[in-house]
């Protein structure tokens, strides 16, 4: 059974049981099927961006008003009280007197769970630094199971910058409750942190590590592209040794699975060369559009308006 959602922080994808994530998953499904257009009227979101974004935020903000609701915010801390020497602490405190739910995106890991400790109000991380990005899993999950039409028994490869994407963070930890198989490429030194390594390692599921994609596509249900996170390199250099250590080009898809698909939590760079969007396999444009209905599932479940 799920746990009630009314009022919960969603600051990592490890808040959620299996339960809750397949609830969400459903509760997503019906508002894709079944529009819901004054479900959160008179409700507010503030929407504190601090860090660039257009999916998590316009989804997160389209979902509020596609439900009825208001929405107030940020997407730039320059125009907040931050610029005068405000704490994140003090910000979130005062935000939470003002508004029913608060999406936030925040350069330094951890941020998320300190906005919690701020307010009552319920806190979604739409991302902390190179930490964790929870809703977009919830996306990622409901998105495979929607081309794949299943979420156990998969291969899926996780390509790309492993060590700062903080989107393959949260979906490896969410994969180990559905026994899929994993592959992580990545260059060595962008390889998946230790403490994920250990996560997947006490679940039992199998994995391993690979530093080219080309041997392992042809046997994959979903690759799983991600861009190399220059915002979190502190050498330049280096990001420029490794920023294009994987570029997909159709070249590469002549010998997958019928049925597999590309996805990728965009934006991209040059990871997805763009006559691959034109094959059947690119589902990256559909998974972006699914954030809409996941985010409106967290935002009624959070709210209480839907259980
Ligand atoms: N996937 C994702 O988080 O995209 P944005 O950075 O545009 O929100």
């Amino acid at each position: 059974m799920p746990t009630e959602f009314k009022n919960r922080d969603i600051i990592s994808i490890t808040d959620l049981s299996k339960s809750d994530i397949l609830h969400i998953l459903k509760v997503a499904e019906d508002l894709k099927k079944k529009p819901r257009p004054d479900l959160l009227k008179g409700n507010i979101m503030a929407s504190c961006f601090f860090e660039n974004s257009t999916r998590t935020r316009l989804s997160f903000e389209t979902a509020m008003l596609r439900l009825g609701g208001n929405v107030t915010g940020f997407s730039n801390a320059d125009v907040t009280s931050i610029k005068k020497g405000e704490t994140l602490y003090d910000t979130i405190k005062i935000i939470g007197q003002y508004v029913d739910v608060i999406a936030l995106r925040h350069p330094l890991e951890g941020a998320a769970k300190l906005a919690s400790e701020a307010t009552d109000k319920p806190i979604i991380n739409g991302g902390d630094g190179a930490n964790q990005h929870p809703t977009q899993t919830l996306l990622d999950l409901f998105t495979i199971r929607e081309c794949q039409k299943k979420l156990t028994d998969l291969k899926i490869a996780l390509v790309g910058d492993l060590k700062y994407g903080r989107t393959v963070h949260s979906l490896a930890q969410a994969l180990v409750h559905f026994g899929v198989r994993l592959y992580l490429i990545a260059p060595n030194v962008l390889q998946m942190p230790n403490h994920i390594l250990d996560t997947l390692k006490l679940s039992g599921i199998k994995f391993s590590m690979h530093e080219n994609m080309e041997s392992i596509i042809n046997k994959v249900d979903i690759i799983y592209m991600t861009r190399i996170q220059e915002e979190r390199f502190t050498d330049k250099i280096e990001y420029e040794r490794l920023k294009d250590s994987f570029i997909l080009k159709t070249e590469h898809l002549k010998k997958v699975q019928n049925s597999m698909r590309i996805m990728h939590p965009l934006p991209r760079v040059n990871e997805i060369s763009p006559d691959v969007d034109k094959t059947k396999h690119a589902y990256y444009f559909e998974q972006a559009k699914n954030g809409l209905f996941v985010r409106q599932a967290i935002l009624g479940l959070l709210l209480g308006k839907l259980n």
